[in-house]
């Protein structure tokens, strides 16, 4: 059976396609290598045995996404494309809203041509907001989110569900936490262009020399050692997520929404103590002032996809701090 991946060069959606052909399907991958590599194609198909097909498109292209969909009898779609960095999103709204925004209603006009109603979006547990208190529940209303790349997630959740109130689709909006890690192999992960914003690859880059030191924004939180809390997932965990999700897809009707996460909140220095610990490699940090936007404490409940779809994450802080430098260590530049 073949199932779309929007973005699937990229990060998530790389490890996904791993996942997708260890479980028996034909994978075939779009993404315009904005953020992402045409070498990550190659090393999919060393780790899996099988070379995905490949179109390097822009998924808001119409007519374009209609040769993808004519040349291939699509079961389904997992819709990974789309701008990411919460930082930019706030300096380029328009072209946050225009690229995520886009590329969804693409797809859901050509799905309709082509009678496919399987799909799963990748949402952010950022559409949570402020207002609710973790663990999150997927039955909490959403909140008001800090910034333009989180509303185009609420905002996408929000066009899904109507549009499989007036449509046969059957719509999975998986809530991610904080994905980090890589493939055991080493051959995939994590590859920010410039600085990056998000912690894991930050540490890894200062553990492989490539920044001087990492500084941890804010040491005074109520927290119990001061630093925020996060529920991190290894992104192999989470792509087996993504199996069970289009699994669900294929047997359900309508909209479901599923946190991805552990359950299992650690704070900012678990994460540098663990990656030191694990790799014994130092990692230079030093307490910084507070990130505009953090929120203190962001973790899920955990329950609803452990029940429904049969999976958790198995995955440990300690496997995902090794996989990270693993890959890290054999490609200290990335993909270049
Ligand atoms: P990523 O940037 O590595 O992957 C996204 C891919 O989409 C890239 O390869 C990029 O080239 C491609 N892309 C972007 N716009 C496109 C377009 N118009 N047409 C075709 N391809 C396009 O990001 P990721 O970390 O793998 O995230 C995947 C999805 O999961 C994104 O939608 C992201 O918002 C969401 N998500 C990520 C996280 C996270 O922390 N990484 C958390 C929650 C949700
Ligand atoms: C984690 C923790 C930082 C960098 C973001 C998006 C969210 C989702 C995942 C897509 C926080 C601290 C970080 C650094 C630090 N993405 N930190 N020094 O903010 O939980 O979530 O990515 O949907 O929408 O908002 O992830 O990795 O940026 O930060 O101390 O150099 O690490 O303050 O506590 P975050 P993050």
């Amino acid at each position: 059976m073949k199932y779309l991946l929007t973005g699937g060069a990229g990060y998530i959606g790389s490890h996904t396609a791993i996942e997708m052909i260890n479980a028996g399907y034909e994978v075939i991958i779009v993404d315009n290598l904005s953020n992402s590599d045409e070498v990550v194609i190659d090393r999919i198909a060393e780790i899996s045995g099988v070379r995905p097909a490949f179109y390097p498109y822009d998924v808001s292209n119409k007519d374009d996404m209609r040769r993808v969909f004519s040349e291939n009898e699509i079961a389904g779609v997992i819709h990974f494309a789309g701008l990411k960095a919460v930082g930019e999103s706030v300096n380029k709204p328009v072209e946050y809203y225009r690229n995520n925004i886009d590329t969804t209603l693409t797809l859901l006009e050509v799905m309709k041509e082509f009678g496919v109603s399987q799909f799963v979006f990748s949402s952010s547990a950022t559409v949570y907001g402020e207002e609710n208190q973790p663990p999150y529940l997927e039955s909490m209303p959403k909140g008001n989110c800090s910034n333009p790349y989180g509303w185009t997630k609420s905002m996408i959740e929000q066009i899904l569900t109507d549009a499989a109130k007036a449509n046969p689709l059957s719509v999975v909006l998986l809530r991610y936490f904080n994905p980090i890690g890589a493939h055991a192999s080493g051959l995939i992960g994590e590859d920010p262009q410039g600085i990056p914003n998000n912690l894991m690859p930050y540490v890894s880059q200062v553990a492989v020399g490539r920044l001087p030191e990492l500084t941890i924004f804010g040491g005074d939180y109520d927290t119990p050692d001061g630093t925020c809390r996060r529920d991190y997932i290894h992104v192999v965990d989470l792509a087996v997520g993504h199996v069970k999700a289009v699994e669900f897809a294929a047997r359900n009707s309508g909209v479901e929404v599923f946190n991805l996460g552990t359950g299992t909140p650690y704070s900012v220095l678990d994460i540098v103590n663990t990656f030191e610990r694990v790799n014994g490699v130092p990692v230079p940090h030093k307490i910084g002032p507070r990130r505009a936007g953090d929120l203190q404490d962001s973790w899920a409940d955990a329950a609803k996809a452990a029940g429904v779809l049969g999976w958790t994450a198995e995955r440990t802080l300690d496997d995902m701090c090794r996989d990270s430098w693993n890959w890290q260590s054999k490609n200290p530049k990335g993909y270049k």
